[in-house]
């Protein structure tokens, strides 16, 4: 019994001395294996408490937990004092050097083309208009047929349009009118909707083409809608978005679902047609921006509209051609080339 104690004595002693001469976590972790361990010194020396007295079987017990507990408060304590030094060590060598150049951030900016898009449908909501949408991916019969454009009929020429899926009629719209009757089938007069969206034609790329652009649809259907509200309309929004001073011409013009129908120019907000040369309106004092019309009975009838009690107006805007003048940009590729140095000029 007195060997097994003074065994337990120097398994102490021993660890203390172990103990000052470790500053690793993986030593410190396998001196307590060493000792602690299933197959660990003060395990071997609890092996032999069969052999003892009843009498010193519970004594020797007492003195192996004493032992245990002051090793594993010294390895916890020396622990702590690792954990500690590496983190003062870290803190001695990690010094920040405020002298080197930061990483900013960068902040986007609303594309040229969103934000004409927004001050565009801004006015119009400002006049009773709400935001209607209508799939890129369209059928012929919303593209084209229900806007009095059968097949064969040549104005589909004009826009050369992508086919999906050429014997299924779907194809990707070639202009945001098809919105109008998706709108008209579902919802009843008066119908006050203006669409911005994207629009696709087979167009070779140059500074004014492109095989994507943008337009801005608008509809109104209510009673007693004449030309006249349609002109008012757009005078107005032609001042909100290019100043007060600026007046609207009407050119007659053909489009399939609306009757009459007319192109329409604002005079130029660079020269007001005073400079044979201006390089915004060409010389030529006006710009053209839109086409527009009474929509055709036909195309309020298909979409079960009653044409004797309605009318309406509707208009489709390019939108690149009016930010291109409204922003001075001479080549639409710009728009999409995703050009840093372009694009940060519209930060509004
Ligand atoms: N969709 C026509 C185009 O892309 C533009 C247009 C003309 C829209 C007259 C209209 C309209 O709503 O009434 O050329």
């Amino acid at each position: 019994m007195d060997k097994l104690l003074s065994e337990l004595k120097a398994i102490e002693d021993k660890f203390k001395t172990r103990l000052d001469e470790i500053s690793e976590k993986n030593d410190l972790e396998k001196l307590k294996i060493k000792l602690l361990g299933k197959k660990g010194e003060i395990t071997a020396i609890m092996r032999n408490m069969g052999k003892l007295s009843n009498e010193d079987r519970p004594k020797l017990g007492q003195a192996a937990n004493v032992t245990r507990q002051y090793i594993e408060k010294n390895i916890a304590d020396k622990l702590e004092e690792i954990l500690q030094a590496e983190e003062d060590r870290k803190i001695a060598t990690e010094t920040i050097d405020i002298s080197l150049p930061g990483t900013k951030d960068e902040f986007g900016s609303r594309h040229p083309l969103a934000i004409m898009s927004k001050q565009i449908c801004d006015v119009f909501i400002g006049l009773g208009y709400s935001i209607a949408e209508g799939p890129e991916v369209e059928l012929d019969y919303y593209n084209f047929e229900m806007l009095r454009l059968p097949p064969g009929h040549p104005a589909r020429d004009e826009q050369d349009t992508f086919y999906m899926d050429y014997d299924q009629g779907i194809l990707l719209r070639s202009q945001t009118s098809p919105v109008q009757i998706r709108v008209m089938e579902t919802q009843k007069p008066p119908i006050y909707i203006v669409c911005p969206g994207r629009v696709y034609r087979s167009d070779a790329v140059d500074a004014t083409h492109s095989p994507i652009f943008h337009q801005i649809e608008g509809l109104a259907v209510d009673e007693n809608l004449r030309m006249s509200d349609l002109v008012a309309s757009l005078e107005l929004f032609a001042i909100k978005l290019f100043g007060e001073n600026t007046k609207i011409r009407l050119r007659p013009h053909h489009f399939p679902f609306t009757e009459p129908s007319c192109e329409v120019d604002i005079s130029c907000w660079t020269c007001d047609g005073q400079d044979h040369e201006c390089k915004t309106c060409q010389g030529e004092g006006y710009i053209e921006i839109l086409g527009g019309g009474m929509v055709h009975p036909e195309v309020l009838e298909n979409c079960g509209i009653d044409s004797k009690k309605y009318s309406g107006f509707a208009f489709g805007i390019g939108m690149e051609r009016v930010t291109m003048a409204k922003f001075d940009v001479n080549d639409i590729r710009s728009f999409y080339e995703n050009d840093l140095r372009f694009l940060k000029q519209f930060n509004l």
